[in-house]
């Protein structure tokens, strides 16, 4: 609609003395009151009218010298209510479609501009669990959403890679490990002799001091420790990536904590040379209390580093390497401390793109109908989750539809999808709800009706053919409603880009299957009238296109059959 409120504005700014923008011109509320609508209300100070009146004065003035897109112009109490022509208008947006295919709604606005997004960040050794749901989610599908408008997106996963766990974990694993077995088991393998490390330190105190031996051997380089951690590693990047391949999830770097420990002590130096690092029971800090925060650690009493530390390394470095335009951070929101505290840091040591850093948090995953059903314990594995997800929609596909062919691959696509779909249906604040019966709706505000209503849209095509036609025969209510929603993406992509929250697109899209739906059941598409078919089926054309693209940016597939 931009363009159509551009040129509204400036036919207003012919006939009044104030500046009138296109952000001044909004969607009319309903139907009834038009398409585009102009408040007069900001008006009524300087030009001494009511603005009652003033919409009155404009309605009359605009209507001799209308521009062709629109039909008339009404006012309406404060209002001045626009009717676009609907010809035009279906011409315009199914044109703009057809065009860019797979890319409408992209744009160039972030072009020659690096964004490298942390994300997913798992903490090896650990299970990938619901967790990481939000963090894995939310970062892929802001990847996904500016790599299309033009900026060059960077996928950082900034894995916990280093810490105190791992001298416990080699101590364990030299009492009561196995080889052979933990190969086998991966991270459960690992879980279970952390957990004994655990157990046992209760009684044998004395296992803290190998632990921390240990961790000294990897500081210092020792061969044994090191190849004992990458063997740990490795291990545990078998399970992320196994569920990144599910997901379609790629990253760029692989640069995680550990990538900053030779990196350290410059960023401790320079701290202490801007005066900024003071001592403080034994740990050195950085006092944040002029900005209503607790101190920033930065180095232990016996001198370890920390995790602020290691964060305002790989600042300076994504800085160094990338030059970003905007860095971004997706983790739950209880760290949101931390991120205003080491951003403060850097911002004291002088550098004024710490503003160009952003942190996005996001909120819990609670589960309605209580725990998982696979799993004991309290940790929910992605793995589990997914799988969980993929049967249950097997399940229902089996019912629904018995006669499908890839029923298992289908099942995986809706399944993962509706995962997807339910981790950014809300503002990204918000708690997620996590209920089955409800996400996996075939007809709710779900992933699966998204995805239905795209396969439907293929089913329609696959029954009729269409070469050309003719916009004109797409003036009925329902088709109008469905052009209004496609019409909505491209702006929807972009205001999704500006907040960093997804769920904007996602609510486009399932108010392009509403629409859409409503389209399909109370207009026949394949008809005698070859023209008024034709039309209907470039209509939904249009739909399958913007869907699947807007399910891409999600990081959801849109199978053509379901
Ligand atoms: N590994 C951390 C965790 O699992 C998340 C890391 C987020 N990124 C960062 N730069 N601190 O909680």
């Amino acid at each position: 609609m931009i363009d159509y409120k551009i040129q509204i504005a400036d036919v207003i700014c012919k006939h009044i003395s104030e500046v009138v923008s296109p952000d001044d011109i909004i969607q009319a509320p309903s139907p009834d009151k038009g398409d585009l609508a102009f408040p007069c209300f900001r008006l009524a100070k300087t030009l001494k009218k009511s603005p009652a009146v003033i919409a009155a004065e404009l309605a009359e003035k605009i209507s001799l010298e209308l521009p062709e897109f629109v039909e008339k112009v009404e006012p309406l109490n404060a209002y001045l209510n626009f009717f676009l022509w609907r010809d035009h208008f279906a011409k315009k947006v199914t044109n703009e479609i057809f065009e860019k295919g797979k890319q409408y709604g992209s744009s160039n606005i972030g072009e020659g501009k690096l964004v490298p997004i942390d994300y997913s960040s798992p903490n090896i050794a650990k299970h990938f669990h619901v967790g990481h749901l939000g963090t894995t989610l939310i970062g892929h599908a802001l990847y996904n959403i500016f790599n299309f408008l033009g900026y060059k997106a960077i996928g950082i996963n900034y894995l916990g890679d280093w810490g105190t766990q791992f001298g416990k974990m080699i101590t364990a694993y030299k009492k009561w490990g196995n080889k052979e077995e933990i190969d086998r088991r991966g991270i459960d393998g690992l879980t279970e002799i952390y957990v004994r490390f655990h157990d046992e330190v209760e009684r044998d105190p004395g296992l803290n001091d190998e632990a921390r031996a240990w961790m000294l051997k990897m500081q210092n380089q020792d061969e044994e420790a090191l190849s004992l951690w990458k063997w740990f590693v490795n291990l545990s990047l078998k399970e992320y990536e196994r569920v990144y391949k599910r997901l379609g999830i790629t990253f760029e770097s692989y640069r995680g904590e550990s990538y900053y420990n030779d990196k350290m002590d410059a960023v401790v130096t320079e701290l202490a040379e801007k005066n900024l690092l003071i001592k403080s029971e034994g740990a050195m800090i950085v006092d944040l209390s002029e900005y209503n925060m607790p101190p920033c650690l930065i180095l232990r009493g016996d001198g370890g580093t920390l995790y602020p530390t290691r964060d305002i390394a790989a600042a300076l470095d994504r800085k160094k390497t990338y030059n970003f335009y905007k860095s971004l951070y997706v983790t739950a929101l209880d760290q949101n401390l931390h991120f205003a505290q080491w951003m403060k840091v850097v911002d004291l040591m002088g550098y004024d793109w710490a503003k160009d850093m952003v942190h996005i948090p996001y909120g819990l995953v609670v589960f309605e109908e209580g725990k998982l059903s696979t799993r004991k314990g309290n940790v929910i594995k992605m793995e589990d989750l997914l799988n969980e997800a993929v049967a249950k929609t097997f399940d229902i596909i089996n019912e629904k539809n018995p006669e499908l062919p890839d029923k298992n691959e289908v099942a995986e696509l809706v399944g993962v999808g509706a995962v997807i779909f339910n981790q950014m249906y809300n503002n990204r604040i918000k708690d997620v709800m996590f209920s089955w019966k409800r996400m996996l709706n075939f007809d709710g505000e779900t992933g699966p009706y998204v995805q239905y209503t795209h396969a439907r849209a293929c089913s329609v095509l696959e029954k009729g053919k269409y070469k050309t036609f003719s916009p004109s025969l797409l003036g009925d209510d329902y088709s109008y409603e469905v052009i209004k929603a496609l019409n909505d993406f491209p702006g929807r992509v972009i205001e999704a880009h500006e907040k960093y929250e997804p769920f904007i697109i996602s609510r486009c899209l399932v108010a392009i299957a509403q629409a859409y739906n409503k389209f399909y059941h109370n207009n026949i598409i394949l008809s005698d009238d070859l023209e008024l078919t034709s039309a209907r089926l470039a209509l939904t054309d249009c739909v399958r296109i913007v869907i699947e693209t807007g399910l891409a940016l999600l990081g959801i597939k849109a199978p053509s059959k379901m």
